[in-house]
């Protein structure tokens, strides 16, 4: 029997797919919002759980002024790209990760989450009917944005009452301005992006909120964006506002582990096997400000910048350099081996990706 969530049930109320692609132009995508054709809606009260949902035509959404992510931040969200591949058809990258970090979140934001197969199978149905927006091979993905939200009406402080699932999606190129050039970090020493017992390692809105101010003094001065220390000794790399942190020095490469404060990120953990598949040794633990001076690249990772290269990095007005203004050979190597795997150029020993 065909399954009340599977995105065949979801689509046969809804689309006809249309085989014509989008009016964008495709050479030209940044990271920034191109409304699509339909989303996908979910809701459910508290203590219960997620049912039924359903594909609209994308569009604003009505919430009580009073909802709980307005006024307390109970909300969530999540990110994964799908790539159209030569023959066109549409890969996803590991999206039951993104489920089950979802699943986690929702539990310290103590909301009500969707079932790893309703998370996957809505996703599935929100690229498909948006197929015309997943760019042409090579030109850039559909990124797809999951959102979880109280969403009911709440005054005194308590999780809301009527929960919200969400998924919209839009198509991406390079998330920096910089493309695929290296970008300039700025380290950031007296605002912190999380702390120990707080929500740094859940998806929630609020961590991102919380960056904005250090972004926006550290863009203002030219840098693409800040790297964040740990709050306690100010002294260890956390991450950077919307990427993970990698440190090559020789055959090791080092990223921060992953202890509360730090986002788990799907493309870090990707990261890490393919690396080690690659013949490096991966370390995941405390990595102090100071290995920065002697590393040899350094590189972000996550869904939305992919693998990015850092030039440089200025920490306390000294400005540590990478690569002589190009992109490093461990970057450039580990950057060939993801992206070929998750574009479907080459052979998926690690039964990662999924095509619809
Ligand atoms: C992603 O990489 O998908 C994220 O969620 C980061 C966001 C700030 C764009």
């Amino acid at each position: 029997a065909v399954s009340p969530f599977s995105r065949d049930a979801i689509l046969s109320e809804t689309i006809s797919e249309t085989a014509e692609l989008a009016d964008v132009d495709w050479d030209n995508l940044g990271f920034s919002y191109i409304p699509t054709d339909y989303m996908y809606v979910m809701k459910c009260t508290r203590g219960g759980s997620f049912s039924k949902g359903e594909m609209q035509r994308f569009g604003n959404i009505e919430l009580s002024p009073s909802a709980g992510v307005l006024n307390y931040g109970q909300g969530l969200f999540e990110g994964l790209k799908a790539y159209r591949t030569e023959d066109d058809s549409i890969l996803l990258f590991r999206p039951e990760e993104n489920a089950l970090r979802m699943r986690m979140g929702a539990e310290r934001m103590c909301m009500p989450a969707p079932s790893v197969e309703q998370f996957v199978e809505a996703v599935k149905a929100t690229v498909l009917a948006n197929k015309r927006w997943v760019p042409p091979q090579g030109k850039g993905a559909l990124y797809i944005r999951p959102l979880l939200m109280g969403s009911g009406a709440v005054l005194g402080l308590a999780p809301a009452p009527e929960y919200t699932f969400l998924i919209y999606a839009a198509p991406v190129g390079n998330y920096f301005k910089e493309g695929v050039a290296p970008i300039n970090l700025i380290i950031e020493h007296e605002l912190h992006r999380a702390t120990p017992g707080g929500t740094g390692g859940v998806k929630t809105i609020g961590n991102y909120a919380a960056v904005l101010k250090a972004q926006s003094v550290a863009k203002a001065k030219g840098y693409t964006d800040v790297l964040y220390l740990d709050c306690v000794h100010k002294k260890y790399l956390e991450e950077v506002s919307s990427c993970n942190i990698f440190v090559v020095k020789g055959n090791t490469i080092s990223t921060p582990a992953i202890k509360g404060t730090i986002l788990p990120g799907i493309t870090r953990k990707s990261m890490i096997d393919v690396a080690r598949s690659q013949g490096f040794l991966v370390e995941e633990r405390q990595v102090a400000v100071d290995e920065l001076l002697d590393a040899d690249e350094v590189f972000c990772t996550g869904t939305a910048v992919v693998v990015s290269p850092v030039g440089s990095i200025t920490y306390k007005g000294e400005r540590i350099t990478y690569g002589n203004g190009g992109v490093g050979a461990v970057s450039q190597q580990l950057y060939d081996q993801l992206t070929s795997l998750q574009m479907g150029l080459t052979e998926d020993k690690m039964n990662w990706t999924v095509q619809l």
